[in-house]
């Protein structure tokens, strides 16, 4: 049978409630199709930071880069929001995307036909949206110097970051995006603000360079603000975005409510070689953590993602994908996507019902 080592980083909040059902469903999954998965749980973010002074042990970037794949539940929380830059739970997940050499994080966001009565926007405006969006994910503002603390001339406190891409940093992201648009609807729109960031004016010239080897892609450029309106006006009429680190990041929180809730967004980051990262695209949602409230479908559908993009285990993905929608099929909700006369579980019967389904539903083929 096939063997793969997965590092499991629970992380803070509802991460380990996720994680759990995620780390089952990949087991069972797995087990069907002849798949033995070794797990290695390692401590990262805050929790990282109470056991071991930092978020992102050296241990656990090292277990994370000698595995097949990492699945990451969500790192933070109110007990280190004022921690110093270097002790923050968010510092450990960047340190972890750069140490994994994960530059490219696919994000799609699909109104699945069960859920179009739990998005906020009118059905016929949901009904049917099946997106991606390309984020760039280990450059741009998050990581661009220099950045830090200062006084200005009038001695008044400064907080600085910069906006900065090397050519080949948006080249190797736009070929993902454009390999991707092909395996889609032959659709690519690259969302930048060219009309007032010189990091954005060579975003676009590279992204309109590389189109040259993708003449089968239909290339549209649009700013990051109308991109914003256009996804809420009429979400429909994209295919494959691709975009940088900070606009991915906000576009891709916009687009998760299309669908019906961030708790159903998954996300995949890959490199050149090496593991993939898999995670959620919500964060440790301390509102609501401990309570066993949260949506675990996020983290299983990463999983899937994990299964699919990381291991190239495609029929096991397809399994975890066919639980999913028959759990909700059968009606169960967790709080985020409940509406009238839906059956409202929590994060622990909601995975009990994945399981399940795994179990005795047989994908189509
Ligand atoms: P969040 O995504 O954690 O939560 C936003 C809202 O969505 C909250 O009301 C929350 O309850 C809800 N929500 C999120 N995931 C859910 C789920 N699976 N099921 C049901 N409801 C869900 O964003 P935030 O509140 O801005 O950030 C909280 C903390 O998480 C911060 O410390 C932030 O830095 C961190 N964060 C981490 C990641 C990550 O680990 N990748 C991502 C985003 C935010
Ligand atoms: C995400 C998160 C992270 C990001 C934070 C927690 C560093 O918002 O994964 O979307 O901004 O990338
Ligand atoms: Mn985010």
């Amino acid at each position: 049978s096939r063997r793969y080592t997965i590092t499991l980083l629970p992380g803070d909040g509802i991460g380990p409630e996720v994680i759990s059902v995620a780390k089952t469903a990949l087991q069972l999954a797995g087990s069907l199709e002849g798949i033995e998965f070794g797990f290695k749980e390692m401590p990262m973010g805050g929790a990282a930071l109470d056991l071991t002074g930092v978020p992102l042990p050296e241990e656990t970037l090292s277990t994370a880069q000698q595995s097949d794949a990492v699945l990451l539940g969500a790192i933070g929380g109110y007990k280190w929001d004022n921690n110093e830059k270097h002790l923050k739970p968010e510092t450990g997940l960047l340190q972890l995307r750069k140490g994994l050499k994960v530059f490219a994080n696919l994000r799609p966001a699909t109104v699945l036909p069960q859920l179009v009565e739990a998005s906020t926007l009118k059905k016929e405006v949901a009904e049917g949206v099946d997106l991606m969006v390309v984020r760039e994910l280990t450059g741009g503002i998050y990581f661009g110097q220099p950045r830090g603390f200062s006084t200005n001339d009038n001695d008044e406190e400064v907080g600085f970051n910069t906006e900065v891409y090397a050519a080949h940093e948006i080249d190797r992201i736009a070929r993902i995006a454009f390999e991707t648009a092909r395996k889609r609807h032959g659709k690519l729109c690259s969302v930048d603000k060219a009309n007032v960031l010189e990091a954005s004016m060579l975003w676009r010239k590279r992204v309109t360079a590389i189109a040259s080897e993708y003449p089968d892609i239909e290339l549209s450029h649009m700013y990051v603000d109308n991109a914003a309106m256009q996804l809420v006006r009429n979400p429909k009429q994209f295919d494959t975005i691709v975009t940088n680190n900070i606009f991915g990041d906000i576009l891709s929180d916009e687009a998760s409510m299309i669908t019906g809730s961030i708790g159903m967004l998954p996300s995949a980051s890959l490199g050149e070689s090496g593991p993939g990262l898999f995670e959620p695209i919500h964060g440790s949602a301390p509102d609501i953590a401990g309570q066993d409230k949260a949506n675990p479908l996020a983290t299983v559908l990463s999983a899937a993602m994990l299964l699919k993009y990381g291991l190239g285990e495609e029929k096991a993905a397809q399994r975890i994908e066919a639980a999913v929608l028959d759990a909700l099929n059968k009606g169960l909700r967790t709080g985020d996507i409940h509406s009238a006369g839906y059956k409202l579980v929590g994060c622990k019967e909601m995975g009990e019902e994945v399981l399940k389904s795994i179990e005795h539903k047989i994908p189509a083929a």
